[in-house]
């Protein structure tokens, strides 16, 4: 009724006719008008007298803003047939306005997801341009009284009745903050802003990738106030439901200056702001609240709000402030370019410091991720081994000091312990703030100059700085501070806040491991130029992510001593290798991942880059036992520093390889070749088909890999029908991909249908005279997909194939060493046992060590006189390595753990399922996982696949895609693999699943 009445006027007023769709409003009536399927406009009606006030300056900022020709969408109003941009007119009897303002097509930030970095830049951008814009504009009507206006917030303290004192605890210190900053706060620049840009009045393109941002509607809140709280307003919203909220708010802020400029004062204010404007906003639900007690969405939509205002008032307010400057641009602390030309003038001995030492020079020690004198987890976590080595380096180098770490990433602080939650998965504190000094416990440690103390404690318990003291020292007009850690506890029992120290005197003696929270004796020392509110304790490492802002906080040490050692020892960077890489190395090496990772350490189920960012490895079966499995890396250093030859001699590492990787076997399969790769184990097994049979036929599956030999490829539809192939050899017969899901034949018993291709493929071969070698497989057809084989299938493909004369080769490159969880082997799962078992990546751990077993019967026959030897092949080294390997299988039951946390994973993830039905298939044994990903029409997703995999990675979790349609994640991580982990991977998936790019139905 009252929309043809809104026709009709939009007919009489507008000449404009077409469909209307209501839209929400607070105040107005609003309307989305469409005319013939194409151009659209908002229609809104306001009755409120205070809104009907507002039109006219509206309409002005509108016209103003639309002059400046900004960025971005500016809703424009369209005139009337009386030429102008309103009209009175009659609803439903009452009076009422009418406008018409152009639609901004586009979706709304509220239901845009993921938001990122690069969003919330644009968001502060665009509205910086828009505030820029206003800066010239101005209205009577803005100077109104308003009590969303931020520089008005004090109202709310008449309704502080409204709050429990829990709320109140959150809510008054901000009420606090901004009356003890109002003096500085009323002077700040002030001009008209938008002041609304919420969740639902920020337009975002449609582009489900990287969307940017479109427009800002709704000008009713527009008023006079500072500018600044155009930007408070936008953060409050912009970091809403975030893990976070500091660190989503940075982009936005650095959007808005790169647009209009603020001041280091303004930024100064912002922090309590944004408290602020939560306030305002939980007063406002607190009132309406207590009028519509029914409404129970109130009660919704506040959590949120509170949500973010307890995470806010966690974060020190110094930190927030410094975190905007650097955003900005300006310095994080404003005395840092004072301190660093005091620092330049002045120079200090590290006599002063340790004046017990001869000593001046320093040696640079590297510990950081990449270092290979810290060697791996276990070696550094080994203290009596650490320190063995350290005293082994000053024995070496008498007249030096031992130091560094300033800015390293130390792979010393990546486990779970330090992390923390970012708003992309779980980061690591890794980066040192301070340098530390390796000398010997009882080394007195003096003061370099003038100070108070500050603190003076014992930070008990593990990883902790033990005896710790912080100094003041005040110079001229400036003050900062310098930490000394692990220092011995009774040495500075003495010291209380507040005592003098003078330059020269005493501060304490280092530490030893067990009153230092068990570090090798060292001071770690570090500047600081802010105390941020810490009164008993100080952070040492901090995240990759901050670093620029810690740096800034807490100065280079080296500024006073000037070591030439102790400069910062720049790393290669990916930019520094991809270069030479690209140039000189293979161009067909392919290099995963849209950003490439460097990779320079691994432990368990991590990969740990060059910045110490650790990845969650769902990819690599090769580090089968975890990466750098300490013990496994033992058995291969220990060999490698006695003896390594090849097997032309004798050596009984040879047999105790060979024999644990045969109990492992069946009955019969029990002679070993070693080799050094899959392609080459593959290879091998090839030509003992050969020879054994006279045959040259062999038959393989479609979308099969088996290596990277011509032999293999040869055999690898996977390689010759992909790019760049040669297409099928003459004496490569495929059979169709068994893949009872989306292969030729689907559902359950389909393995006598695809066992039926053998047969149909073998006779082929006969009726051309042709003999059959041999039949190559893998049990879960990796490449394919990870495609596990059809019920029954091998059993009666393996009878054709012997009847035929031809061998049978299981392919357990990735399958094999325990990863299927029920079984040790991939082929018995299927209760079958082949001829030749070929055996991979798994077996050295990453060490390249592969293996052919066969029978008796089979070796016998490919001893035909002609030697096989192999270089490398069986060498003592790989061969220690491999029994280690599988030994840390038995020893720490890592197929036992495959089955568990496999099956746990696989129905979870069959749970997941029911939420995405993009996850059409999800298959496969133990830790050797694929989900394979279609629309409802069954059609494959493979850019969903790929989009998957690459925010995966953003998260921190490493995965691959596959498949012919390279629509298959597969995970098959270090059988490590933990419960939680698994955990970790799921969260990531359900929450990457419901990102925009994969959740908007698939119905291709
Ligand atoms: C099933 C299978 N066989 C053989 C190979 C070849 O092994 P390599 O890369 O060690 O030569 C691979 C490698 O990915 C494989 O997946």
């Amino acid at each position: 009724m009252e929309s043809n009445e809104i026709l009709s006027l939009l007919a009489e007023h507008y000449k404009l006719k077409g469909s209307l769709i209501p839209l929400a409003g607070e105040l107005d009536l609003n309307y989305k008008l469409t005319i013939d399927n194409e151009t659209a406009f908002i229609v809104k009606i306001s009755r409120d007298p205070e809104t009907i006030s507002s039109i006219a300056f509206q309409e002005a900022l509108l016209r103003h803003l639309k002059e400046k020709e900004i960025e971005g969408e500016v809703p424009q109003l369209i005139p009337n047939l009386s030429g102008t941009y309103q009209k009175e007119v009659f609803l439903n009897g009452k009076k009422a306005i009418l406008r018409v303002l152009q639609w901004v097509e586009g979706r709304l930030w509220s239901q845009t997801n993921p938001i990122l970095s690069d969003l919330r830049y644009g968001l502060g951008n665009h509205l910086g341009n828009i505030a820029q814009n206003l800066q010239d504009f101005k209205h009577p009507f803005a100077q109104r009284s308003f009590e969303w206006n931020l520089s008005e917030c004090l109202w709310v303290e008449q309704h502080l009745g409204l709050f429990t004192a829990t709320e109140l605890e959150l809510v008054t210190p901000f009420i606090t903050a901004f009356k003890t900053h109002q003096e500085t706060y009323n002077q700040l620049p002030k001009s008209i802003i938008h002041n609304d840009a919420n969740d639902h009045n920020i337009v975002v393109s449609q582009a489900l990738i990287q969307p940017k941002i479109i427009g800002i509607i709704d000008y009713g809140d527009a008023c006079y106030s500072q500018t600044i709280n155009d930007l408070a307003v936008a953060c409050t919203y912009g970091i809403m439901d975030t893990e976070d909220p500091l660190a989503a708010s940075l982009p936005i802020v650095k959007g808005y200056h790169q647009a209009n400029e603020l001041s280091e004062t303004a930024v100064s204010h912002l922090y309590h702001l944004i408290g602020m404007r939560l306030v305002i906003s939980l007063t406002k639900a607190a009132i309406n609240k207590k009028s519509h007690p029914e409404n129970k969405y109130l009660l919704v939509s506040e959590k949120p709000a509170w949500a973010l205002l307890h995470k806010w008032r966690k974060i020190n307010s110094k930190r927030a402030y410094y975190s905007f400057r650097k955003a900005c641009g300006f310095k994080a602390h404003p005395n840092l370019a004072k301190f660093e030309q005091w620092g330049k003038a002045n120079t200090f001995s590290l006599k002063t410091l340790f004046p017990s030492q001869k000593k001046q020079d320093t040696l640079h020690l590297d510990l950081s991720v990449s270092s290979l004198w810290i060697e791996n987890e276990a070696a550094f976590n080994d203290l009596t081994y650490f320190q063995y080595k350290i005293e082994r380096l000053q024995e070496a180098n008498p007249h030096k000091i031992i130091a560094g770490g300033y800015l390293e990433p130390r792979p010393l602080y990546t486990s779970e312990d330090y992390d923390i939650q970012s708003n992309e998965g779980p980061i690591s504190r890794c980066v040192h703030l301070g340098v530390d000094f390796w000398l010997p416990s009882k080394t007195p440690v003096h003061a370099l100059l003038d100070g108070r103390v500050v603190m003076a404690l014992d930070r008990k318990g593990e990883k902790e700085y033990g005896g710790f003291v912080v100094l003041e020292h005040q110079i001229d007009a400036m003050h900062f501070y310098t930490l000394y850690g692990h220092l011995d506890p009774e040495s500075i029992a003495a010291h209380k806040v507040g005592d003098a120290l003078k330059k020269d005197s005493l501060i304490g003696l280092l530490g030893n491991k067990e009153n230092n929270g068990n570090w090798a004796p060292h001071l770690h020392f570090q500047i600081l130029l802010d105390l941020l509110d810490y009164t008993e304790d100080f952070p040492g490492v901090q995240t990759y992510q901050e670093q620029d802002l810690w740096a800034d906080l807490c100065p280079d040490p080296n500024l006073l001593f000037k070591s030439e050692e102790l400069k910062p020892k720049l790393k290669p960077t990916t930019e520094d290798i991809m270069p030479f890489r690209k140039k000189h190395l293979g161009k067909s090496l392919s290099i995963q991942y849209q950003e490439p990772l460097q990779v320079v350490r691994g432990y368990g189920a991590y990969l740990i880059d060059q910045n110490g960012q650790k990845y969650l490895d769902t990819v690599n079966n090769v580090a089968h036992v975890g990466h750098e499995h300490p013990s496994v890396v033992k058995a291969g250093q220990q060999q490698m520093a006695v003896l390594n030859t090849n097997t032309r001699y004798l050596h009984p590492n040879l047999n105790k390889a060979a024999k644990a990787i045969i109990d492992t076997l069946p009955k019969g399969l029990e002679v070993v070749h070693f080799v050094n790769s899959g392609s080459e184990a593959n290879e091998l097994a090839l030509r003992m088909a050969y020879t054994v049979t006279g045959g040259k036929e062999v038959i393989a599956s479609e979308h099969g890999y088996h290596g990277n030999t011509n032999g293999t490829i040869g055999v690898s539809s996977y390689k010759f029908n992909g790019k760049g192939g040669q297409g099928k050899p003459k004496d490569t017969h495929l059979i169709p991909m068994p893949d009872a899901f989306r292969g030729k034949y689907r559902g359950e018993n389909t393995g006598s249908l695809y066992a039926q291709e053998v047969h149909k493929t073998i006779a082929s071969i006969q009726e051309q005279q042709k003999t059959l070698a041999g039949f190559i497989i893998e049990p879960i057809i990796s490449c394919g997909g990870q495609v596990p084989l059809p019920n029954n299938f091998l059993a009666l493909a393996y009878k054709a194939v012997r009847a035929a004369g031809g061998l049978c080769i299981s392919d357990e490159v990735q399958t094999g060493c325990g990863r299927m969880g029920t079984h040790f082997w991939g082929f018995e799962l299927y209760g079958v046992s082949p001829d030749i078992v070929t055996i991979g990546k798994p077996l050295g751990n990453g060490h390249p060590v592969a293996a052919v077993v066969c029978t008796q019967e089979v070796a016998q026959k490919f001893a035909n006189g002609m030697e096989f030897f192999n270089t490398f092949g069986g060498n003592p080294v790989s061969c220690a390595i491999a029994s280690e390997t599988l030994n840390v299988v038995k020893k720490e039951k890592l197929q036992e753990n495959a089955n568990q946390v496999g099956s746990y994973l696989i129905q979870a993830l069959k749970t997941l399922q029911k939420d995405f039905p993009i996850l059409k298939d999800i298959r496969g044994h133990g830790l050797f996982i694929g989900i394979e990903l279609l629309s409802d029409q069954q059609n494959p997703l493979a850019l969903e696949t790929s989009y998957l995999a690459n925010r995966m990675k953003d998260l921190g979790i490493l995965m691959s895609t596959d498949g012919p349609d390279h629509n298959v994640l597969k995970i098959k991580p270090p059988m490590v693999f933990s419960f939680s982990q698994a955990d970790r991977l799921l969260h990531g998936l359900r929450r990457v699943l419901k990102e925009d790019f994969l959740s908007v139905p698939k119905t291709l």
